[in-house]
């Protein structure tokens, strides 16, 4: 390296000295163009319609486990798609933050987990909003997709839901087990091309089977992508509730 700085000011000297103009010979090296990595959690370009594609899908948080499985997913370059709980953002807004740059969809799981059944027209209407909001400020995304909680819905209240509701086809029943291998294996046995996978960041076991399950999903040729990815050759209604991705595209990747 000090043999090409000395030879590229050798040429400037020169270029002076036939009083050309160089402007670069006064200016400081320009940084190299932006090198810097890509997010380790960038979602890989594909395309659902034609690729076997699951979503991974972790509702209740942001928690106490939530860095760690930002740390796992990054590991394992898979983008996850988060439905929060608006209360518990103002507690971990950088948890949003780093989902928003690594590369995950942030999603809205309503305020504070009420059965928007057993709602009224304005309790729903400030479950959405107050979520939206709490999402803006702690990461300045609005979300756009909405888990009921208990998957609890009906027409007459999806019509006070401004957002597509995203429900899902695997629950792996990780909340139920607790238990990382049983949470895998649930996967593994009911996962399909456009599946949406149920988990939760508020449990540690959750968090643990995340390695073993993106690489297993991965081994098997399945891209793993955010919910909106895996719908983005569909139109996607407010108000209108989704559980995976229908005639899903069946290609398998070679990871
Ligand atoms: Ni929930």
């Amino acid at each position: 390296m000090p043999v090409r700085l000395k030879s590229s000011r050798a040429l400037c000297g020169l270029a002076m000295a036939a009083a050309l103009l160089l402007s670069s010979c006064s200016a400081p090296a320009q940084p190299a163009a932006d090198t810097a990595p890509e997010s380790p959690a960038a979602p890989a370009p594909v395309d659902c319609s034609v690729d076997a594609c699951v979503a991974l899908t972790f509702d209740d948080g942001p928690g106490k486990y939530t860095d760690r499985l930002l740390d796992e997913l990054a590991e394992a370059q898979a983008p996850g798609t988060f439905f929060v709980l608006g209360k518990n953002v103002p507690k971990f807004p950088e948890a949003l933050r780093r989902m928003v740059a690594e590369g995950h969809e942030i999603a809205s799981h309503t305020y504070d987990h009420r059965d928007l059944t057993k709602s009224t027209r304005e309790q729903i209407e400030r479950e959405v909003s107050t979520t939206n909001k709490a999402i803006d400020e702690a990461a300045g995304v609005t979300p756009r997709l909405l888990r009921p909680p208990y998957g609890a819905h009906g027409v007459v209240y999806d019509r006070l839901i401004p957002m597509p509701l995203v429900l899902w086809d695997v629950d792996t029943l990780d909340w139920k087990t607790l238990d990382a291998k049983k949470t895998v294996a649930t996967a593994l046995d009911e996962v399909k091309p456009g599946s949406i996978l149920l988990m939760h960041d508020i449990h540690e076991s959750s968090v643990q089977a995340v390695p073993k399950l993106a690489s297993k999903l991965k081994e098997r040729g399945y891209h793993l992508v955010t919910v909106s990815k895996l719908f983005e050759s569909r139109e996607l209604k407010p108000s209108k509730a989704y559980s995976r991705l229908e005639n899903p595209g069946t290609k398998l990747a070679e990871h």
